[in-house]
């Protein structure tokens, strides 16, 4: 295992596990799994030297799940295998179960010790990096939560083996996005056709994590830059959104694709965002994305979505912008013309 900060192991979870228990005592060993991850990740680290034998939590999957009912049965299970504030809970999953498990962890008896294993490139890259932690309430996405730290993140890219392909490019969307923002380099090294067999996932990994990182240590409560990490998040969110309501709805990611595409030409015409710029962002998701398609939403429909938008100071929506590529631009204010006149652009 090689570090690349003091608490992100890179390698074999397996392995990492052995390493971790020489050195860490715990009274209980919790994992939580969703179903997918109960069936394709947990026979990956079953064999671990556990140094007592795990109890194993599984949830259902999706995102419909992440919610306070689903931390109700996981009180539940910590409090039936007698977790006490020495057991230890490794979250086994993509973003909903290092979401849903971080939370879980922290606010059982005001908190106990928890690892991630994130299974997912989204969760490996994003979700489970940052420190925050919470579950969706009523309709409203991440709600309930808290920020707290894992003592660990193991990142282990074989669990990557068993994600379907339109997982791994939804998830290799936010790649992208820390390329945009905090390294050039990176946007060189996603696929430029279908297939990732012959991907550089420790660098890819490692380099997105770090761009994540650097946003998150120098503003770790959101209160100022680490808002860049939302670049095409506003319009993304909207057409997300929007297409949960249709017949094909979108993955995060994929309606995050389309967001930078959008979010770019509002960048070129808020912010002098250059045409190559432009011309490259474009490219990045066309390769990753081929067939993907602005979905047409009028004029009026966008703005009302975009006005739901959490990110909001009072009443107005602020956009994550770029001036170039690698020098995001926080706290914009956008006109609604300039907005439509962006989304056209690619509408037409
Ligand atoms: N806390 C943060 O900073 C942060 C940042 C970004 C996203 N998120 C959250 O992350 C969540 C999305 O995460 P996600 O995209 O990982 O979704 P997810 O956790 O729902 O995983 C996607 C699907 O893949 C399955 N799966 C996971 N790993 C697998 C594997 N290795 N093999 C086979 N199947 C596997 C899951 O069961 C699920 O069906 C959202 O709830 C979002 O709000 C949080």
């Amino acid at each position: 295992m090689q570090e690349i900060d003091k608490t992100i192991l890179f390698g074999s979870a397996t392995h990492a596990l052995g390493d971790w228990f020489q050195t860490h005592a715990y009274s209980s060993i919790l994992i939580l799994c969703d179903e997918n991850t109960f069936r394709d990740c947990w026979p990956k680290i079953e064999h671990a030297d556990w140094p007592t034998q795990p109890s194993v939590i599984v949830i259902p999957s999706g995102e419909l799940a992440k919610n306070l009912k689903t931390c109700e049965t996981v009180w539940d299970a910590f409090v039936a295998h007698a977790a006490d504030r020495s057991s230890l809970l490794i979250n086994l999953g993509g973003g909903v179960v290092t979401d849903l498990g971080g939370f879980c962890a922290a606010s059982f008896m005001r908190g106990i010790h928890f690892l991630h294993i994130p299974t997912t490139v989204l969760a490996m890259t994003d979700a489970a990096i940052g420190g925050k932690h919470g579950v969706d309430f009523r309709m409203y996405k991440n709600y309930i939560g808290t920020f707290a730290e894992p003592e660990c993140i193991l990142i282990d890219s074989t669990f990557i083996d068993t994600l379907d392909g339109r997982e791994v490019r939804s998830g290799l969307a936010e790649v992208a996005k820390h390329g945009f923002i905090g390294d050039p380099e990176l946007i060189d090294m996603l696929p430029r056709q279908e297939g990732y067999a012959t991907l550089d996932w420790n660098q890819i990994l490692r380099r997105s994590i770090a761009v994540k990182l650097g946003f998150v240590e120098d503003d770790r409560y959101d209160k100022g830059l680490r808002a860049a990490l939302n670049f095409g998040h506003t319009i993304g969110h909207a057409i997300e959104t929007h297409q949960l309501a249709t017949e094909t709805p979108l993955r995060h990611g994929e309606a995050v694709a389309l967001g930078m595409l959008v979010e770019a030409a509002i960048s070129a015409s808020q912010l002098g965002l250059p045409q190559e710029d432009c011309a490259m962002i474009e490219s990045t998701i066309g390769a990753l994305f081929p067939a993907l398609v602005l979905p047409e939403i009028p004029a009026e429909k966008l703005q009302n979505l975009i006005s739901k938008d959490k990110k909001k100071s009072g009443a107005d929506v602020l956009f994550a912008l770029l001036a170039a590529i690698g020098e995001p631009v926080v706290g914009q204010k956008v006109a609604s013309s300039i907005v439509n006149e962006a989304y056209l652009h690619y509408n037409s």
